[in-house]
Order: structure tokens, then C-alpha cells, then sequence
């Protein structure tokens, strides 16, 4: 196994190409199933993920070619509608597959997600709008089994809470369905803007796309698409909490900046400078050091749904707020299990109490912040503790970062082009 020796204390410069986000393309690789020919997706990023998901639609008889960040998928000889555990356990993500299958053939068998490191993660809601849509469903052994003798019919559907996957999977059940369909409360992340896009131009009918309302008109048949993945704002933010933490002076590129309304303000309220251009941030903080002087403010944050604050960027938010000059309450909202990377960050020597579903960060002067072996505990929390080992002194040792390699394009090489000292090596 792999891991990340981090030397910190450099300051970034430079730019960074942003690639497409794993969140858009892993629902727009799923929609191909839909209907049968070549799909053509552009910007997929190459990520251990996305890998998984073209596992799955091999698996369910499709063929796929990459050319670059162009992946194009043949759904013409769909040979099955399974979706086994053994690749399930790796992506929960692969349940995408439920809706577009059950709008294709009207069938699926995909393995039950178990909850994962970041809490239990059910997929009630998912189930019951198929359940509205139509569907029966059954759980046998270990394998949620979902039918429909007739074709789809439409409903309305309403969320307790926004659910992403839910949103897209009924989405992608409802464009075939007979009649009309309507989510309430329905996830407004751009990500679920960018697979409407990519159902409209496959013929779907779709209306209220970025808003807590959809409303879908079946269509009897689709045609194949082509569609362009929108840049990664978990990625951009990533970087952006990076320059905050390390210092120094960077330029984004290819990313979208009216998709992180919330961290922009957060991070120009702790003190970082951000220039937003059409699809770049320039982005400069003072290094943190007894020399400078400069000292980050600590600010308060909560998870919310899109457009609050991300819970994929409170872990990494987190990480800069170990060097507030006060104390910062970070809020999860969303996930009951989301503070895992905090005991590693506490061996660095970060002032951090858990107290529900809150984590206290008292702020520590950057010379108190030292290196550490640490264990990675999953993605988001991975990129935390890189960004911490960005701002330490001394050696960062990261092990199990195969987290980081599920959802981060080359991480280490961006930052290395950025001028910092971080390399991977064989364990
Ligand atoms: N929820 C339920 N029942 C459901 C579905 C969701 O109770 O059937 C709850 C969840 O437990 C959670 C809340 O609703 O409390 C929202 O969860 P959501 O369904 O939106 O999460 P998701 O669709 O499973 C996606 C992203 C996650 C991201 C969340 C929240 C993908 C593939 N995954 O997950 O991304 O954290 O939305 O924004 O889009 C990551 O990339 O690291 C990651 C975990």
C-alpha cells in the first residue's frame, strides 16, 4: 500500500487545473444505461472511482473507451441488471445504476450499500420513491431486488431531507415513466443540475433544474447524449482551504466559482484573499508563521445542504482552523459520523473537542502544529490531513491513501507543481 510523505512549512504558488467533479460524472456514467448506443461524456475525471462505476456498467454488459478526460459508453447489449456487492462495497455511488435500469428494463438487483466510515448512509428514500414510481422492492440477502411488471408511472415524491443520489436516481426512474412526476425537496447541488442537463439532451422533459421542486414529464423513448462533466467544486475548495492553510499565492483554473458561495465567505471572513474570475480563483494568504505576524481568524461553520457550507470540505475547513487565533464551533449537520480525521489531527497537535454532533477547534500558533504518522480514514478526511501536513513543520507520513485516490486527480503531483514538498512512496 501506498503512502504520502509530506515535508511542511512551504508556501504554495502557482496554478492548478481543476478536473471534473466524481460527484457529476459518477450519475451522468449511470444515465447511459437509460437508453441503448454510444453516450459521449467529456471531463471525466480518471479516479478510482469512476473506475469502479465503468466496472459496474461492464458488469451489466456495457462496453466503454477512454480517450484523455473523453469517455465514451456503448449501452447496446445490456446482458444484466446486477450491480454485485463485492464492487457496491467499494462505491455505495454504484446504487445509481437502480434508477436508470428500472427505467430501461423495469429491473434491478443491486447489493444493499452498508453503512460506511462517514455514518450509516440508508438508502430509505430512494426505495420508497421507486415505490411511489411503481415499484416493488425487496431486500434478500443483502441484495435490494426492484421490479416493475408495467411501465413506471408518475408520482409525487418528497424528501424528509435532500438526498443527492436520491434525487438523481428518482430522476433518472421518472424521465421514461408514464405521466408526470414531482420531487419536493429535491437536492439542488450542481451536480444534479449537470445530470438534468444531460437527461434533457437525451429528450428528457425536466423542469425547475437548481431549485427544490423537479418537475418530470415522461417520455417514451431517449436518445444517446453527449455531455460535458462540470469542474469539481470539492476539488476547487480543497485547494482553495489549502492556500489558506500553507500560505502563498495560487490561480485556479477551470473551475466554476458560483459553486462555492459559501466557503468563499467563510474563508475571506478568516482572512484569506479570493479573487473570483469567470472560471479561475486567484487565491493568497500570508504564511502563518511568529515571523510574519499574520494570523487566520477562526470561524464558525455549519454542514448544510447546497448552497450551505459542503460537508465533503468540513474536514479540510477544519484543518485550517487549527491555526484560528480563537475558537472555531464547526457544526455537522448531515453525516453522524464525520469527525474521524480529528483524532489525527489531534496527534499533530491540534486543540479540538468533539461534542456531538460539534467539534471545538481552539486555535494553536503554526510552530505548535508538528508532523505525524497518520492514518487516513476516508476521502474528505484524507485531504484534511494533507492540508495539515501542508502547514506543519517537519515530516507528515499519511498511510491508507487509497482514500485520496478515490476522489482527487493527482493530488500529490498538483501539489508538488505548486511547490510543495510531498511525494508518494511504497509502504
Ligand atoms: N439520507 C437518508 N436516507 C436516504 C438518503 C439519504 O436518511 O435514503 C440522509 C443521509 O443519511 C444524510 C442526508 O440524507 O444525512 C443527505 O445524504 P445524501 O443522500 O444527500 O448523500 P449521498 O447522496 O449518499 C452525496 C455525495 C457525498 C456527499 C453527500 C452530501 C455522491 C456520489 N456522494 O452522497 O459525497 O457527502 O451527497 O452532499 O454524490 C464524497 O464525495 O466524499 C461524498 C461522501
Amino acid at each position: 500500500m501506498d503512502k504520502i510523505i509530506i515535508h511542511g512549512g512551504r508556501p504554495l504558488a502557482g496554478t492548478v487545473a481543476i478536473s471534473g467533479a466524481k460527484n457529476a460524472a459518477l450519475p451522468l456514467m449511470a444515465a447511459t444505461l437509460l437508453t441503448p448506443g454510444w453516450h459521449t461524456l467529456r471531463n471525466v475525471p480518471d479516479l478510482r472511482d469512476t473506475r469502479t462505476m465503468l466496472r459496474v456498467l461492464e458488469t451489466l454488459g456495457a462496453t466503454w473507451e477512454r480517450q484523455g478526460a473523453t469517455v465514451r459508453i456503448d449501452t447496446s447489449g445490456l446482458t444484466g441488471a446486477e450491480a454485485p456487492y463485492d464492487l457496491v462495497k467499494t462505491m455505495r455511488a454504484s446504487v445509481l445504476v437502480l434508477g436508470p435500469l428500472l427505467g430501461r428494463c423495469g429491473y434491478a438487483r443491486v447489493s444493499l450499500p452498508g453503512g460506511c466510515a462517514i455514518g450509516a448512509r440508508p438508502i430509505n428514500y430512494h426505495l420508497r420513491g421507486f415505490e411511489n414510481l411503481g415499484v416493488t422492492t425487496t431486500l434478500a440477502r443483502g441484495y435490494v431486488e426492484a421490479r416493475a411488471d408495467t411501465r413506471l408511472r408518475g408520482a409525487t415524491i418528497y424528501f424528509d431531507k435532500p438526498s443527492v443520489t436520491g434525487t438523481e436516481n428518482i430522476l433518472m426512474a421518472a424521465v421514461t415513466a408514464h405521466g408526470t412526476t414531482v420531487i419536493k425537496n429535491a437536492a439542488r447541488e450542481p451536480e444534479v443540475g449537470n445530470l438534468v442537463d444531460m437527461l434533457v439532451a437525451m429528450g428528457a422533459e425536466i423542469k425547475g433544474k437548481d431549485s427544490d421542486r423537479l418537475t418530470i414529464h415522461g417520455v417514451r423513448s431517449l436518445v444517446p447524449a453527449e455531455a460535458a462533466i462540470i469542474p469539481d467544486r470539492i476539488e476547487t475548495g480543497t485547494y482553495l482551504i489549502a492556500v489558506g492553510a500553507a500560505g502563498g499565492e495560487v490561480t485556479i483554473t477551470g473551475c466554476n466559482p458560483a459553486h462555492l458561495p459559501a466557503l468563499t465567505e467563510k474563508l475571506r471572513s478568516a482572512g484569506v484573499r479570493i479573487d473570483e474570475g469567470m472560471d479561475s480563483f486567484t487565491v493568497s494568504c500570508p504564511v502563518h508563521d511568529a515571523a510574519s505576524g499574520c494570523h487566520l481568524q477562526s470561524v464558525d461553520i455549519t454542514t448544510l445542504p447546497y448552497p450551505g457550507f459542503p460537508t465533503d470540505l468540513q474536514a479540510q475547513f477544519m484543518a485550517l482552523m487549527i491555526l484560528g487565533s480563537g475558537v472555531s464551533i464547526i457544526h455537522e449537520t448531515i453525516f453522524e459520523n464525520r469527525f474521524m480525521h480529528v483524532a489525527e489531527l489531534q496527534r499533530m497537535g491540534a486543540d479540538i473537542t468533539i461534542d456531538g454532533s460539534s467539534a471545538i477547534v481552539r486555535g494553536i500558533p503554526a510552530e505548535r502544529l508538528c508532523g505525524a504518522p497518520l492514518m487516513a480514514t476516508d476521502l474528505r478526511a484524507s485531504a484534511s490531513l494533507v492540508i495539515a501536513g501542508l502547514a506543519a513543520s517537519g515530516e507528515t507520513e499519511i498511510s491508507r491513501i487509497y482514500h485520496l485516490e478515490r476522489g482527487y486527480e493527482q493530488m500529490v503531483e498538483k501539489l508538488r507543481r505548486l511547490g510543495a514538498d510531498i511525494r508518494r512512496v511504497k509502504e
